[in-house]
């Protein structure tokens, strides 16, 4: 079976608190229920880790080389500016995909930039929860 990991980065376990017209009402906990409910539904192993710690994020995105197949990765505000979160991503030689819940292009210029786009397969940006089961399906295309 394939596996796949689900990161969130800084802020998002605040989601369903935090800027409600922005990220919506719905915990991290509740959306990533629904995110396994689909993964099951499609036969692939999915787990799950939120950190607010850039170095934490880091051991995490190495531990994709040898436990999973690919990996979600929702950096948060890391996205614009962390050079070592891409060092992390481009050291492992695994699918990630880019995930903003929001629409980082319609908001301020500094979330216009992403220092790790470069490095991911491709970015999912404006769809709300919905932005993680796209990546989903995107992933499960490659793995
Ligand atoms: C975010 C967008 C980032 O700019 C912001 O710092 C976040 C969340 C999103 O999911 O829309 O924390 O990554």
């Amino acid at each position: 079976m394939k596996k796949i990991l689900i990161i969130n980065g800084p802020n998002l376990d605040m989601v369903g608190i935090r800027e409600p017209g922005v990220y919506g009402s719905q915990t991290l906990s509740s959306i990533n229920c629904e995110i396994k409910s689909y993964t099951e539904s499609v036969g692939i192993d999915c787990d799950f880790y939120q950190s607010n710690c850039e170095g934490a994020i880091i051991d995490k995105i190495h531990s994709v080389l040898n436990d999973y197949d690919g990996c979600i990765l929702n950096a948060g505000a890391y996205t614009h500016y962390s050079y070592a979160i891409r060092d992390a991503i481009s050291s492992v030689n695994k699918p990630f995909i880019e995930v903003h819940m929001s629409n980082v292009h319609s908001r301020e210029e500094f979330r216009h930039v992403s220092v790790i786009s470069a490095v991911c397969k491709g970015v999912i940006s404006g769809f709300g929860k919905n932005s993680y089961i796209l990546a989903v399906k995107a992933l499960e295309e490659i793995i």
